[in-house]
C-alpha cells in the first residue's frame, strides 16, 4: 500500500493540511473515536470527493466538525427555540468529546454534506490534531469514518492508507484513537434529546446531564421507511470474514481454524480450541475493549482463519456502543 501520504502532524503540514481542504482536496485527520475522511464542508466538490472515495449512498449525511461550540452555533441553528438552546447548553459541556447532536442546518453548508436533508450532525472532536486543523480552517470539516463504505473503521493512520490510501492526499497521523469507536449521536428535539446511535458516551452520562429520559430511535432497517440516522443499516462495520458472538451463534465444527476476539485473557484450555486468539484488555476494561475493537477485527479478518467468534458485554455504559458494532459487523443483511 502506498503510505507516501502519511504526514507527522507538525506545524508545517497542518498548515498544508488546510491548504489542500481549501483546495477542495481530502485529507485523513485523527479524532479520539475514529479517523476521519475530512473535506471542507461548505464545497460541494469537495463533499462530492468524499461519497465517491468511501463509495458511499448519497442519502447518508456527513458529520460537520468544528472547533468550538460557538462554531457549532454559526453551522447549525440552536438559537431558534428555549428549548433547543438549553439542550445545546447541555450537550455542549460533552465537547471536544465523542458526541454529536443533530439540529437544523444554516444555508452555508453544501447540501451534499447533509445528504439534502434540512438537518446536521455537528461535533467538538476531543484531539489535539483535529482541532489545531479546525482552527486553521474558515470552514467546518465534513468528516465520516474514513473506511470504504460499510467496511470496519479505521482507528489508526495505517488503517487509512489500507482502505483509502489513494483516494487522499495526506493523512495526518496522530496515533492511535484512545475511545475507539464513533460519537453517540442524538437529535434535539422538544420533547427531549432522542438517540440515533450508541457510541463513545454513554447513555446513563447524557440522561444524567439532560435530566430526562433518552428514548432510542436506532432501528433495524426497514426499505419502505426512510431512516431516523441514515447511516444505521444493519449490516456495517463488517468483516469479510463470518463474525460469530459467544452465547449467542453456535461454534462452527471446524473450530480449529476459527479465530477467537475475547475481551479478557481466556483459561489455557479455553484458548487451545482456537487457531488464534486476540486478547483486547487484560482485565476485561469496556473502555479499553472499546479502544482495540476496530483494529482487533480487522487483524482477525485479514488473519488465516476462516471466521471469527466474539464476547458479548452487558449494554451499560460503552457496553452498548460495543454491543451495536458488534451485532451489525455479525448481521448477514
Ligand atoms: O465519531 C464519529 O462520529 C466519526 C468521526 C470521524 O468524527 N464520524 C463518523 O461519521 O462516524 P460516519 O459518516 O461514519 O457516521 C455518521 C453517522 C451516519 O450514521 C449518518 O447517517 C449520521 O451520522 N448522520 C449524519 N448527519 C445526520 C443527520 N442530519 N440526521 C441524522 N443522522 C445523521
Ligand atoms: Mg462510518
Amino acid at each position: 500500500m502506498d503510505a507516501s501520504c502519511l504526514a507527522a502532524p507538525t506545524q508545517a503540514n497542518l498548515d498544508r493540511a488546510a491548504d489542500l481542504l481549501r483546495q477542495d482536496e481530502l485529507v485523513g485527520v485523527p479524532t479520539e473515536t475514529v479517523y476521519g475522511l475530512a473535506a471542507n464542508a461548505t464545497s460541494a466538490i469537495a463533499v462530492g470527493k468524499v461519497y465517491a472515495a468511501k463509495n458511499r449512498p448519497g442519502n447518508n449525511p456527513l458529520i460537520l466538525h468544528v472547533a468550538s461550540a460557538a462554531d457549532a452555533q454559526r453551522w447549525g441553528q440552536v438559537d431558534t427555540h428555549r428549548w433547543m438552546m438549553q439542550q445545546f447548553e447541555c450537550a455542549s459541556q460533552f465537547w471536544p468529546g465523542p458526541l454529536t447532536i443533530v439540529v437544523p442546518r444554516s444555508a452555508n453548508i453544501s447540501s451534499a454534506a447533509t445528504a439534502g436533508g434540512d438537518s446536521v450532525g455537528i461535533r467538538v472532536p476531543n484531539h489535539p490534531v483535529a482541532l489545531a486543523l479546525l482552527q486553521r480552517c474558515e470552514f467546518p470539516l465534513a468528516a465520516p469514518s474514513a473506511n470504504p463504505s460499510n467496511y470496519i473503521s479505521p482507528t489508526t493512520a495505517q488503517h487509512v492508507v489500507n482502505g483509502l490510501g489513494d483516494r487522499v492526499r495526506m493523512i495526518l497521523d496522530g496515533g492511535p484513537c484512545t475511545c475507539g469507536v464513533e460519537s453517540t449521536i442524538i437529535r434535539l428535539d422538544e420533547a427531549g434529546p432522542t438517540l440515533l446511535r450508541a457510541g463513545g458516551i454513554g447513555v446513563e452520562a447524557l440522561q444524567e446531564a439532560f435530566g430526562c429520559r433518552i428514548e432510542s430511535a436506532i432501528q433495524r432497517p426497514d426499505p419502505s421507511h426512510r431512516m431516523p440516522s441514515p447511516g444505521q443499516f444493519q449490516k456495517h462495520y463488517s468483516p469479510t470474514k463470518p463474525l460469530l458472538i459467544c452465547g449467542v451463534d453456535p461454534m462452527p465444527e471446524s473450530a480449529g481454524t476459527v479465530g477467537r476476539i475475547a475481551f479478557a485473557p481466556l483459561a489455557d484450555s479455553d484458548a487451545a480450541l482456537f487457531q488464534q486468539v486476540w486478547t483486547l484488555s487484560q482485565d476485561g476494561n469496556l473502555g479499553e475493549v472499546a479502544r482495540n475493537l476496530f483494529a482487533a477485527l480487522r487483524e482477525a479478518d485479514q488473519s488465516n482463519v476462516s471466521s471469527i467468534m466474539i464476547d458479548a458485554c452487558s449494554d451499560e455504559g460503552i457496553g452498548k456502543a460495543i454491543m451495536d458494532r458488534i451485532n451489525r459487523a455479525s448481521s448477514k443483511s
